[in-house]
């Protein structure tokens, strides 16, 4: 089935943030438009709302006037429900409650056309259940829009248990059209990205309660070394914690109480606080007139070194070898287990173990550990931790080394994974499990986690680059150290493993 012909006519329902803005999709993909909301005036002031969003792209060369002229008579508030029995595709976008969202189902399948499409923008309801009782339930499909919908590329299109498939396909093709970057997803818990997500807030909010390092340090590491645009800390004081605490308690019910998704007890003091975030003027960090932004901490180093050893092949942290003898470090190599040597100390990439725990296992004296790094020839900041017996001298020539490469040394507490690997292995295993479960394909969930919440890498193909085999020892290992189930590897990524198969099919 193709995409909708763009003289098919769209309603919106619910015209808040959201449903203006698909109004504002649909209408400048061409298609005749009716916006409808239950509060009297409110389809109107929204479409004056697009209007205005409109004229600030003419302002900016981005759209000729024409062009706004065209796309503001195609938009059509309503003030009836009535008025949208024409329609061919209704996506609504009104309180997020099941009942709710059932009983306007019901209203719309006896007032449109039998072919009438019914999308519905929920974020966590199931789209089987706002199927069941409907007459024809097969009509009915999930259309999950970001916020904002215009800028934001990514469309999860949702299939419940009884959605034509070729309905599906329809949809896709035509949020295509309306130059989206649509994925295939089925109803279950998070779709795609509230799903594979969540472990980016949960290991944050797990850190901090572990005492790894502060706020502004850790939302540090993932900026400047793991390359997303926000810390977690930063991010769910944007989204709200009572938003973002409600989806992730949303998600651990619905999937029984996996300890996977288990809430954090962190988060919940500030939704009990009423630190919401920004939107209170106090989440994680403060937001009052003159309230200051703390910085990360980053350590001092005494020594001053200008040579170092590399030992055997340093697999994805060579850029780091590259970036020392840019920056005149004298470095030599010779076999070995993949360490640089400088002074007295040995340095390693993280595999999820605690450095004092490998320091022991490994026979490695004076043992510095550092993190994961988007791309080390870059990164601006590194995480590193020590053995309990590294000396203060040892510690602080590995700290002159990383900062004579150029970067912010800031020291996290001797946890498994540090900061920014074990997000990403937990993204990547959150993600692993999703295709196992048939949520969606392994390009779509990474293209998803890009487009919809900007990441800088696919978590399946982070978890490539870095090989199947590491990432399945860093979650076993993260396992291991935790005893608990929220760190088991999925299947998926053990059996790629055992099959030498690479993350991306
Ligand atoms: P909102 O509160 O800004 O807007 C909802 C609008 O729906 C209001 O204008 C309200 O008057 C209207 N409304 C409520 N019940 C209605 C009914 N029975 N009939 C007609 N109109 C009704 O909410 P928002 O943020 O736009 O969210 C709407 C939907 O989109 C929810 O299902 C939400 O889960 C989903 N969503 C929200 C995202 C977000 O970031 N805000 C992102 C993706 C999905």
């Amino acid at each position: 089935m193709s995409a909708l012909g763009n003289n098919a006519l769209v309603a919106v329902i619910g015209a808040g943030a959201m449903g203006a803005g698909i109004a504002q999709v649909a209408a400048q993909a061409g298609h005749p438009v009716k916006l409808y909301d239950n509060r009297p005036g409110a389809a109107a002031e929204a479409v004056a709302g697009i209007d205005r969003q409109l004229g600030r792209l003419v302002e900016k060369g981005k759209l000729q006037p024409a062009a706004r002229e065209s796309i503001r008579a195609r938009l059509q508030p309503v003030e009836a429900i009535e008025a949208l029995a024409d329609a061919r595709l209704v996506i609504e976008a009104i309180v997020e409650n099941l009942e709710v969202k059932q009983g306007l189902f019901l209203q719309l399948e006896a007032l449109c056309a039998d072919n009438c499409i019914l999308a519905s923008n929920t974020s966590s309801l199931s789209i089987t259940s706002l199927a069941a009782g409907l007459k024809r339930p097969q009509q009915v499909i999930g259309m999950h829009f970001f916020n904002p919908a215009p800028l934001m590329a990514l469309v999860e299109i949702v299939s419940g248990l009884a959605t034509d498939p070729a309905l599906a396909v329809s949809l896709y093709e035509t949020a295509k059209a309306w130059g989206k970057l649509p994925v295939h997803t089925r109803s279950t818990p998070g779709f795609i990205v509230n799903r594979v997500a969540r472990p980016f807030y949960a290991e944050s909010l797990r850190l901090l309660q572990e005492g790894a390092a502060d706020c502004a340090t850790l939302d540090a590491l993932l900026r400047e070394a793991g390359g997303f645009r926000m810390g977690a800390f930063e991010l769910t004081d944007l989204i709200g914690h009572d938003v973002n605490y409600a989806v992730t308690c949303s998600v651990f019910n619905a999937f029984y109480g996996d300890f996977r998704f288990q809430p954090s007890l962190v988060q919940k003091e500030l939704v009990d606080a009423g630190r919401l975030g920004r939107k209170s003027g106090q989440g994680f960090y403060c937001y009052g007139e003159g309230a200051e932004s703390p910085q990360p901490t980053q350590l001092q180093s005494h020594e001053s070194v200008d040579s170092c050893v590399i030992e055997g092949d340093l697999g994805i942290v060579q850029g780091l070898a590259e970036r020392l003898r840019g920056a005149g470090i004298a470095v030599s190599e010779r076999a070995g287990r993949g360490l640089i040597q400088v002074g007295d100390a040995v340095i390693a990439l993280s595999d999820g173990r605690l450095a004092s725990q490998r320091a022991r296992e490994d026979g490695l004296r004076n043992l510095v550990l550092i993190d994961l790094a988007l791309d080390y020839r870059t990164a601006s900041r590194i995480a590193i931790t020590w053995s309990a017996d590294t000396t203060p001298v040892a510690r602080d020539q590995a700290v002159a080394l990383l900062q004579r490469a150029g970067l912010a040394v800031s020291a996290v507490a001797d946890l498994p994974g540090l900061v920014v690997l074990r997000t990403v292995a937990m993204l990547a295993n959150e993600a692993a499990d999703a295709v196992l479960h048939g949520v969606g394909s392994a390009a779509d969930i990474d293209l998803a986690m890009c487009a919809g919440v900007n990441y800088p890498r696919g978590p399946l193909a982070w978890a490539q680059q870095l090989g199947a085999g590491y990432t399945l020892r860093v979650l076993e290992h993260l396992e291991r150290s935790y005893g608990e189930s929220r760190y088991r590897p999925s299947l998926w990524l053990r059996r790629k493993n055992a099959q030498g198969a690479t993350l991306d099919e």
